[in-house]
């Protein structure tokens, strides 16, 4: 069964590194992001968005999928079952079909209503022992038809609300959802210092994750990112590896047409890939 994130992110914060957030778009995502995290022992959160949650058949059919699957492949790490840029009314969906974990996402709202709407989500959550992640500011680009502006988090909204009793916190400090362009500015590490110092056992939030270079997330690590969001990396590791594959006129050889062939290759980079991230965000393997 999965497990509530907010001992696992309070202890990255605690301790220096981050835990990985992997975006999961079906079963074969699925499996891949458990392989991951199972062959380096470690916890990990599986997310889902509302975009992929729709594509996939709905909420409790993704919940259902990932329970089955860790039960399947004998999975002993601890997961996070959670739900990425939900909107109110995700949020509650997303309490009520048993995930552990929901991000309500209120950055485009007005500050007093993403407070208030924050709230409300903290208790719905809290009460069935499941947790919470808020957004401040917002993420550049776009993710799944979520779009952001990317103004940097305000500290003084910040730590309003911080203190609802949010698990975790995003906050934009120039992070971008998707690739980021050629004339990126980097993250701001000021702002980050200014969050970190305001909300010392917050664990915060790095959304946008694929594309940023490793030594600015390794010092944001450093500095209280203790979640590291990726969805972007692994879609473009299995787009290559599935592109590689039939390039090479595998899918033409033998019965390399049969989608289990065919999604093997794609299925193992992503895999690979997190196994990768894994490594060198410090995530500690579990006893
Ligand atoms: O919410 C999900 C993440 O922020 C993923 O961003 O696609 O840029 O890795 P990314
Ligand atoms: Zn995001």
């Amino acid at each position: 069964s999965f497990v509530n994130g907010s001992e696992i992110f309070s202890a990255a914060r605690k301790g220096h590194y981050a835990v990985g957030a992997f975006n999961t778009n079906n079963l074969e995502w699925t499996r891949a992001i458990l392989k991951g995290a199972q062959e380096k022992n470690v916890p990990v959160l599986i997310q889902v968005s509302m975009g992929a949650a729709k594509y996939m058949g709905g909420y409790k059919l993704v919940r259902d999928l990932v329970a089955s699957e860790m039960e399947a492949m004998n999975i002993t790490v601890p997961v996070v079952m959670h739900l990425d840029h939900g909107n109110y009314e995700a949020a509650k969906e997303c309490i009520e079909a048993g995930f552990s974990s929901v991000m309500f996402d209120g950055h485009d709202l007005p500050f007093e209503e993403n407070l208030a709407k924050t709230k409300e989500i903290v208790e719905l959550a809290h009460a069935k022992g499941i947790s919470v992640e808020a957004e401040v500011g917002s993420i550049g680009g776009e993710e799944d038809g979520v779009v952001g502006a990317g103004e940097l988090a305000d500290v003084e909204e910040a730590k309003q609300i911080a203190a609802l009793g949010v698990d975790y916190l995003a906050c934009g400090i120039g992070n971008i959802h998707g690739q980021y362009p050629a004339n990126w500015k980097g993250l701001n590490f000021d702002r980050l210092k200014e969050l970190a110092d305001a909300m010392p056992d917050m664990p915060l939030v790095l959304h946008g994750g694929s594309g940023i270079p490793q030594d600015q997330v390794v010092k944001a690590i450093s500095m209280g990112v203790s979640k590291l969001n990726i969805n972007t990396e692994c879609q473009i590791a299995f787009a290559e590896a599935t592109r590689k594959y039939i390039e090479a006129g595998k899918d033409r050889e033998g019965k390399g047409y049969d989608p289990r062939k065919l999604l093997a290759p794609g299925t193992q980079a992503i895999t690979d890939t997190v196994e990768e991230i894994i490594d060198w965000i410090g995530t500690p393997a579990v006893d």
